[in-house]
């Protein structure tokens, strides 16, 4: 079972890509220059209209890379991720937009905004420590105005049935639980409001389990417009939402056309036409929304198998831990070894099955280590004791280096804008 609040059981990746409609990632990355490691790796497994992205990096224009933490916890290792992915985007020229969902935690998890204000603070410090440039935006969910404004207009783009389809809400949900997802959604359209320059490309790095959110979002972008696309030969077949007026206004466009009854067929170049009638959107009072892009990464494993869970310290390693801790919850991490040391002598180890191999893979190790670790590990060259002893070093190392950077981080605040609630600071 897999939903934004809830995730059980052995997830199937090529299923979840069929079922929910995504594309793999794997048909893309040759056209990415210099994917990052989490692309070549397989870890970022599916996403959406990625291409609008990496046409966006190639061609130098202008985009945008959107994500949110729910501060109902304090951050580990699986929001690293998540943050290395904002940040890398961020270097690529994407302006970032980091949202901390306290809306979210307090309706969904009973937090009160002191509590997620405090919690949220330490996000924030996180990701600018990983290397947020100022180039970038972050708030809190409940600090922002346009954010909750552009969530109540979209709601009004979806209905109570649709809303039980997609997340399986009944009669005990609270309304303030149905609203986060609209509140969700704004801010995942929020980098492309007038106030931050219009439409633009928009990438959400997350989690598979949020991509009922993204279907919500883009469901709810393209019924909020005025006008929708359609591709067909030699240009775009287009049909207005707001009726037949609106559908005259395209005439004033500079392309070859043919009108019809309930939609007009403009012919040339798609991005140019679809650029123009965008402008033309927003000139006629619209929003001009690009359906949002996202990508999927694969869920972590908890330190002991299982599932990663917040209410167990001792599934997963906090990036506030300090070193001494993440010590002693890598020593009793399950790893893919085999009972007995002349076991995995004879057979080797098994990296898929081993958490500390999956630290290495997303956080920890170049290529050529990642590399050579395997091959030893599956050819019984290293026991998994000496292995540990690696991931100990390194991740004390990461750590120390990591809550300096943090430290240095509160001192730089002024530097970015961070949008948050002046009662709770
Ligand atoms: N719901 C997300 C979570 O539980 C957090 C979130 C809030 C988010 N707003 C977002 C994620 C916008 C992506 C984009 O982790
Ligand atoms: Fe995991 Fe290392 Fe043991 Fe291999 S040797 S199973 S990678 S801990």
């Amino acid at each position: 079972m897999i939903s934004p609040w809830e995730v059980t059981g052995e997830v199937d990746y090529e299923k979840l890509i069929r079922e929910f409609g995504m594309e793999p990632f794997s048909t893309l990355l040759s056209e990415i220059d210099d994917p990052m490691h989490l692309m070549r790796r397989g870890v970022i497994f599916g996403h959406r209209d990625y291409w609008r992205i990496v046409d966006a990096m190639k061609n130098k224009r202008e985009f945008a890379v959107m994500s949110g933490f729910m501060p109902s916890g304090y951050p580990h290792f699986g929001h690293k991720m998540t943050m290395d992915e904002i940040v890398w985007h961020n270097e690529k020229g994407g302006v970032a937009f980091v949202g901390i969902a306290d809306m979210e935690a307090h309706a969904v998890r009973g937090l009160s905004w002191k509590e997620t204000h405090k919690i949220g603070m330490e996000y924030i410090k996180a990701i600018i420590a990983l290397g947020l440039n100022e180039n970038s935006v972050i708030y809190f969910q409940s600090a922002n105005q346009p954010v909750k404004d552009l969530a109540f207009e979209l709601s009004e783009e979806v209905n109570w049935s649709e809303l039980k389809a997609i997340y399986g809400f009944n009669g005990e949900t609270t309304l303030a639980k149905m609203f986060v997802t609209a509140v969700q959604a704004g801010d995942i359209l929020l980098p492309q409001l007038s106030h931050y320059g219009g439409p633009k490309p928009t990438v959400v790095p997350v989690g598979a389990d949020q991509d009922p959110h993204l279907r919500l979002t883009r469901d709810m972008s393209a019924r909020i417009s005025i006008y929708a696309f359609e591709k067909i030969e030699n240009g775009v077949r287009i049909r207005s939402r707001k009726g037949k007026e609106f559908l005259k206004k395209i005439e004033s466009l500079d392309f070859q056309m043919k009108f019809f009854e309930e939609h007009v067929d403009v012919f040339g170049n798609e991005w140019e036409i679809e650029d123009s009638v965008r402008n033309l959107e927003i000139k006629t009072g619209g929003y001009g929304f690009i359906p949002p892009s996202s990508t999927y990464h694969k869920f972590i494993k908890g330190l002991q198998g299982g599932k990663m869970s917040s209410s167990k310290p001792e599934s997963f390693i906090s990036l506030l831990d300090s070193p001494e801790q993440a010590e002693k919850k890598i020593k009793n991490a399950l790893t893919g070894g085999r009972a007995t040391a002349e076991e995995q002598r004879r057979l080797g180890g098994e990296p898929e099955k081993c958490v500390i191999f999956e630290m290495y893979t997303i956080h920890l190790l170049s290529d050529t280590e990642l590399g050579e670790i395997e091959r030893d590990c599956r050819e019984g060259r290293i026991l998994c004791g000496q292995c540990k002893k690696m991931a100990v070093e390194r991740v004390k190392e990461f750590l120390k280096d990591l809550h300096e950077k943090m430290r240095e981080a509160e001192s730089r605040f002024e530097a970015y804008s961070i949008i948050s609630r002046k009662d709770m600071v």
